[in-house]
C-alpha cells in the first residue's frame, strides 16, 4: 500500500505574509511521525519564501502548473528549472482549472510531465470528467485518455514515482464530493489503466490522489477506499485546522 499522501492546492490564494501565516501553522501543527506525506501548492510568488519556512520540516513544496521549456521567450511562464530553484519537489499538471479555463491539452499535459521528471520533479497529474461526460457514461473514457496521454512518455520506473489525481470536475470547488464508492471506482479503473501500459508492480505503487470538495468530514470514508491513497485539498486547505484536521483524518 502506497503511503497516503495529502496535498494543499492553494490555487490563486494568499499574499505573501497570509501565506508565511499558513504555512507555519500547518507545519507546527503536524506531528513529526512520517506515516504520511504532505505537500502545500501555493502560488508562484511565495513559493520562494515558503522554501525557507519549510526547510527542515516534513512538508514538501508543489507548483501548480509549469511549461514544459527549461527557459526562452515564453512571457508569463515559469519553467521546471525554476521550480526545483526554489525548492519545489512536484509540480500539479493538467488541473481541470488549467484545462477546462485557459484551454490546456492532453498533448501538452503529455509534454510537460516529461519536462517535469527530466528536470527531478515529481508530477501530481490531474485527470476528471465534466458533470455532462458523467451524464453521458464517458467518466472511464475521459479518465482513460486523459491518463494514457500524462503517461505516455514516463517510464515504469517514473510512473511509479509519480502521482495521479482523481478530480471529477463536478466535484470542485462545488460542495459535491464523489461517494466514496464513485471515487473507488474510477480509482480501480485508473490503477488498471496503469497496469496495462506500465504494468502490475507500477499500478501496485503510483499514488492516486482524490480531489474534489474534500473536507475534514469526509476525508477519512474516502481514503478508506483501498484504492484511494490520498487527497488533493482546494478549498479546505486555506484555513490551517481544516487541512490538519484532513491530514489527521487520512492517518493511517
Ligand atoms: P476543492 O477542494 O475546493 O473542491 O478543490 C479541489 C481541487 O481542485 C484541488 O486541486
Amino acid at each position: 500500500m502506497p503511503r497516503p499522501f495529502i496535498v494543499g492546492n492553494w490555487k490563486m490564494h494568499k499574499t505573501l505574509s497570509e501565506a508565511r501565516d499558513l504555512a507555519i501553522t500547518v507545519r507546527d501543527g503536524l506531528s513529526t511521525s512520517s506515516d504520511i506525506d504532505v505537500a502545500l501548492a501555493p502560488p508562484f510568488t511565495v513559493i520562494g519564501s515558503l522554501h525557507e519556512v519549510l526547510k527542515g520540516s516534513s512538508v514538501s513544496l508543489a507548483a501548480q502548473t509549469m511549461h514544459e521549456a527549461a527557459k526562452g521567450a515564453f512571457t508569463g511562464e515559469i519553467s521546471p528549472l525554476m521550480l526545483k530553484d526554489v525548492g519545489c519537489t512536484y509540480v500539479i499538471l493538467g488541473h481541470s482549472e488549467r484545462r477546462h479555463i485557459f484551454g490546456e491539452t492532453d498533448q501538452a499535459v503529455m509534454k510537460k510531465a516529461r519536462a517535469a521528471l527530466d528536470h527531478a520533479l515529481i508530477p501530481i497529474l490531474c485527470v476528471g470528467e465534466t458533470l455532462q461526460e458523467r451524464e453521458t457514461s464517458r467518466t472511464f473514457d475521459v479518465v482513460d485518455r486523459q491518463t494514457e496521454h500524462a503517461l505516455r512518455h514516463v517510464t515504469p520506473e517514473e510512473a511509479s514515482r509519480s502521482v495521479l489525481a482523481y478530480e471529477p470536475v463536478w466535484a470542485i470547488g462545488t460542495g459535491r464530493t464523489a461517494s466514496p464508492e464513485q471515487a473507488q471506482e474510477v480509482h480501480t479503473f485508473l490503477r488498471k489503466a496503469v497496469a496495462r501500459s506500465h504494468g502490475d508492480s507500477v499500478a501496485r505503487v503510483i499514488r492516486i490522489l482524490y480531489g474534489g470538495s474534500v473536507k475534514p468530514d469526509n476525508a477519512a470514508s474516502l481514503i478508506a477506499e483501498p484504492d484511494v491513497d490520498g487527497a488533493l485539498v482546494g478549498g479546505a486547505c486555506l484555513d490551517a485546522p481544516s487541512f490538519l484536521a484532513i491530514v489527521a483524518a487520512c492517518r493511517p
